[in-house]
């Protein structure tokens, strides 16, 4: 079997605020989207790696497929993420399972990706996850309306990992309901039950100028810098 992964790679980054698409920011010599592709060219179980990339960056990306031979379709994105992953899968061949994965985060760790190769060959679609470590309260303006129990909370992550048929079905669906949302999985459990596979704190999304800093840190534990 084995799997493919979507890669999105094709937002602005305007949070970083770096004037550029931030999956092209380098990290000790290598961009976060090589950083990337990297662990997934080095998961044996996945088959085949897709991207989604802007339509000014398609052909600089497609210079990455010298060095990681998985890479595959390489698909223009939308003004979206779910868009983006749309349009990939959309282009791709039909596969058994599929993972999505943000490009923005290159820490992923082996480990999680074999735990969710394994999950969702027994319970279908399974999510990276790590516990919510900060009290979580729900605010309308600045009014305190109550205080979420917080050993039912999770923060998810990417990968995901899907069946192939449901996640084009979770799709087509949100595509004909036009729903829009923040993640993979939040298209699926409109059809099917989702389950959370747990993940690490380094999993990080580099999402603001101050997470380049904890990237940093990260590589100099892993002994990179
Ligand atoms: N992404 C994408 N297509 C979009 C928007 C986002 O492929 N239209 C990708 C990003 O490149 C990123 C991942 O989805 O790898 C997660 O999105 P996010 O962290 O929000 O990145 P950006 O959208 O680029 O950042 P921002 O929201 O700050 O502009
Ligand atoms: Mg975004």
């Amino acid at each position: 079997n084995m799997y493919d992964v979507i890669i999105p790679a094709a937002g602005m980054g305007k949070r970083m605020q770096a004037n550029k698409n931030k999956v092209l920011l380098e990290l000790s010599g290598k961009t976060i989207l090589e950083h990337t592709l990297q662990a997934f060219q080095d998961d044996n179980n996945c088959r085949a790696i897709h991207l989604a990339a802007q339509s000014e960056e398609l052909e600089m990306f497609r210079t990455f497929a010298l060095q990681y031979h998985k890479l595959d379709v390489i698909t223009e994105g939308g003004s979206e993420r779910q868009y983006s992953i749309y349009n990939v899968l959309k282009a791709i061949k039909p596969c058994e399972y599929v993972f999505v994965h943000d490009a923005a985060r290159p820490f992923v760790t082996r480990e999680t990706l074999q735990k969710l190769y394994a999950a969702v060959q027994l319970r279908k679609s399974a999510i990276a996850a790590v516990k919510v470590k900060d009290t979580i309260k729900r605010v309308h303006g600045t009014e305190v309306k109550g205080t979420l129990n917080r050993d039912e909370l999770w923060q998810i992550q990417t990968p995901q990992a899907f069946e192939y048929h449901t996640l084009l079905a979770a799709y087509e669906k949100a595509e004909r309901d036009q729903f829009l949302g923040t993640d993979d999985a939040s298209l699926v459990e409109r059809i099917e039950k989702v389950s959370i596979v747990e993940s690490d704190y380094d999993n990080i999304k580099l999402t603001t100028p101050e997470d380049m800093y904890f990237a940093e840190a990260i590589l100099k534990k892993r002994g990179i810098i």
